[in-house]
């Protein structure tokens, strides 16, 4: 207002200066011009009145030169006419002009003198007179002069007139330029203005919805675009600070192999540690003339390698390797890992017999489909169970040989392999300290209930000093399981078993990945994804990237649905995206899972031939064993990764392409049925038996905003960085060592 107001008057009285001098000048020229005009008439009236009338005086009566002077002055408009013969003799035309004389005087005696007109003006009775007087030159009249009177106040009220005029000009000017300045404040000044401080103020909060809300003027754009880009650059800034800070302050707390070490240590003792498993971490094979050293696909591998690779210890697993023999020692055993051995790995050899009983038999085509309700149905044969109670017999004697000068072990038994060895091992030695930790599902109590042998396997299992499973849901599921099919007390309040007088902790422990702040922002596997498909002749916009064994429970087919639905419900997809399929073939002897692999084959060219174009197609299936090193570059470079398990104790899948991300971009389309969905909150989840909604979530996930896909990315990242694997290894240890 304050300012409105100091403007409008600054502009009136800058138009009013101008309009004075304007005025000023103007009426001095008009003035100037008509005082000219009025003495060069007056003059012209005295020429023609001495050129005809001079001889008129001299020859008559004072009273006929009266009655011609007033002639003329009518003739001519003149106020009046006198004659001046001196001081006591003047004639003029009407009497009304005579008290003019006195203000004549002075300038007769000058025109006398000088003989030369005159020409002035006086006031009389506020009215503007103008006199001339010229000397009459002959020598009978000589010192006389005529004087002519005219009126000269039209020149006065002319100038007023001018001035009036020009004041009433200003007057409008001065109103309409002030309007137009106020619409133009308003319009063009104030309006911008507070469009500015809002977009300031937006800037500020980081309210970049706000600052995006609705187009600014022209005029404005590129400012409003440079304060969106600040807004930006600041919220980045703003969340990276944040983020640092928050992991600053989370490392102390953060496990890292080296913390785990020294964990380790202080829990042991001095005591053994040794790991169970039936899947070695590292297997040999032949290779042409070559032994190749590779590294199986196994979650639980995937898991336990690290915590092995930190602390060192002992790690029983079957010998399956083609060359395993050639490269173990006298005692079967060899440090691992190859390029920098740290610990000691003790190969357990099965014959023929006991792999097909123990192993594909009992192991995956009894306990594995009944585990996981993934419709399949379990198979039992007596056979393979006495198989697999002779395997984890033999197991048991290799970890009391390994255990033989310790009393107290740390004995990490792994998986369903072995359901029955913590009670082998604790009948052998009361005083070690057994875990087993189951990476798979437990099912309902009348699901596990059809199992022949179920009161075995729960007492083999009760063993245990702890059993682990990844979620609470699970552990349940087994307490119920025990309480409907067992002698023995099951405490709720704690989520444990007394059975025989022997206690046994029931916990979730949700496994992770080896993700530690130092790989948290190693970018070294970003490749450029068109280079990864061009290798195959393929170019496409879009990559999804899904990594599975071939298994009927990893929902392999569901998922290859929802992609060729996908294209279906959004041909324009066709020829800009492309899902890599990294499979590996797995346990092929059983049926279920060689037709699972001739079905996932069938089903990509299916729907290949259906859409593929010349140098594209939607599925690239690439079936066979990939290491960690081949996988992380697709895991770094694609769009979105699909996760559709039917049902999944964990799912580490999930896990390595959330950590792989270090741009904190990309999404994960993750099944209901996975354990990792009760943690990976930022996932799109997805029932992948709903094959139009997992459809609709790969095209939400292509098209999902990048803010969006940063802020759930980043919630998963830091909560896989806050529970790692060590931290996993932490806590399980930790809780063996507090049971007495
Ligand atoms: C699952 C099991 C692991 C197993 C892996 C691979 O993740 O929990 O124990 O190692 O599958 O299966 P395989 O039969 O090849 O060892």
């Amino acid at each position: 207002m304050k300012l409105n107001f100091a403007l409008i008057l600054s502009i009136i009285v800058a138009v009013g200066l101008v309009a004075l001098v304007f005025t000023v000048f103007q009426s001095s020229n008009e003035k100037d011009s008509l005082i000219n005009e009025l003495e060069a008439r007056t003059e012209q009236i005295a020429k023609d009145f001495y050129s005809n009338g001079l001889n008129f005086i001299e020859t008559n009566s004072a009273e006929r030169v009266t009655h011609f002077t007033d002639s003329i002055c009518r003739q001519y408009n003149l106020l009046g006419i006198a004659i001046h013969y001196n001081n006591d003799s003047v004639v003029v035309s009407n009497p009304s002009i005579r008290p003019y004389l006195n203000n004549s005087s002075d300038y007769i005696s000058r025109s006398i003198n000088a003989d030369t007109t005159v020409g002035d003006f006086f006031k009389i009775n506020g009215k503007q007179i103008y006199q001339f007087i010229k000397p009459v030159n002959k020598s009978d009249i000589s010192s006389s002069v005529i004087i002519f009177y005219t009126d000269a106040q039209y020149i006065k009220n002319m100038i007023s007139s001018i001035w009036m005029r020009n004041f009433v000009r200003w007057f409008i000017q001065a109103l309409v330029v002030s309007f137009v300045i106020i619409i133009i404040i308003r319009w063009g000044i104030f309006n911008p203005i507070n469009k500015i401080v809002n977009w300031v103020k937006a800037a500020r909060s980081g309210n970049l919805e706000q600052l995006k809300g609705k187009p600014p003027p022209r005029f404005l754009a590129p400012l409003h675009k440079e304060i969106v880009n600040i807004t930006k650059a600041m919220h980045e800034a703003k969340a990276v600070a944040e983020e640092e800070a928050r992991l600053r302050s989370q490392a102390e707390s953060i496990w890292t192999p080296e913390r785990l070490k020294i964990e380790m240590e202080n829990i042991l003792e001095n005591k053994k540690m040794v790991v169970v498993s039936n899947r070695e971490p590292y297997m040999h094979i032949h290779s042409g003339k070559d032994i190749k050293c590779i590294m199986p696909a196994s979650g639980m591998i995937t898991a336990m390698e690290p915590v092995l690779k930190a602390c060192g210890g002992l790690w029983i697993a079957s010998g399956t390797g083609d060359a395993d023999k050639e490269v173990s020692d006298k005692n079967d055993k060899l440090k691992v890992p190859p390029e920098e051995p740290t610990y000691t790995l003790r190969r357990v050899w099965l014959t023929k017999e006991e792999e097909d009983h123990y192993y594909y038999g009992f192991s995956n085509e009894g306990l594995w489909p009944l585990c996981h309700i993934a419709h399949t149905r379990p198979t039992f044969r007596k056979d393979d169970w006495d198989y697999y109670k002779k395997v984890n017999t033999d197991f048991a004697k290799a970890v009391i040989e390994e255990t033989v000068d310790d009393e107290e072990p740390f004995v990490l038994i792994q998986d369903y392999h072995f359901a029955l060895l913590p009670a082998l091992i604790k009948q052998e030695k009361p005083g070690a300290k057994v875990a087993l930790f189951w990476h798979i599902p437990w099912p309902n109590p009348e699901s596990f209930g059809i199992c022949p042998w179920q009161r075995d396997i729960l007492t083999g299992m009760l063993g245990a000093d702890l059993i682990g499973f990844h979620t609470q849901y699970h552990c349940n599921h087994f307490l119920e399981t025990v309480n409907n099919s067992l002698e023995s007390r099951v405490l709720w309040e704690n989520f444990s078993v007394n059975k025989g007088g022997h206690t046994t902790l029931v916990k979730p422990f949700p496994i992770s990945i080896a993700f530690t702040l130092k790989d948290y922002d190693n970018s070294e596997n970003k490749k450029d994804p068109s280079l990864l498909l061009s290798h195959y002749n393929i170019s496409s916009e879009y990559i999804g990237i899904g990594v599975d064994r071939i298994d009927y429970t990893k929902g392999i087919i569901e998922k290859f649905l929802a992609i060729e639905r996908f294209l279906e419900k959004n041909p324009f997809y066709q020829g800009k995206f492309t899902f890599v399929q990294i499979g590996a073939p797995s346990r092929t002897l059983i049926k279920t899972y060689s037709d699972m692999v001739s079905a996932v084959e069938k089903e990509a060219e299916r729907i290949n031939w259906k859409f593929k174009s010349k140098n594209w197609k939607p599925i690239l299936l690439l079936k066979h064993h990939h290491s960690h090193e081949e996988i992380a570059p697709y895991y770094a470079s694609a769009d979105l990764c699909m996760v559709t398990s039917l049902h999944d104790g964990m799912n580490l899948v999930a896990k390595e392409f959330v950590a792989a991300r270090t741009q904190s971009d990309g999404v994960l389309i993750l099944s209901r049925f996975a354990g990792a969905s009760q943690e990976m909150q930022g996932a799109i989840i997805v029932n992948p038996y709903d094959i139009e909604k997992t459809a609709d979530a790969i095209r939400t996930a292509l098209e999902m905003p990048l803010e969006e896909q940063q802020f759930r990315m980043k919630q998963m990242r830091q909560s896989i960085v806050g529970n790692n694997i060590y931290f996993w290894a932490a806590k399980l240890l930790r809780t063996m060592a507090a049971i007495h």
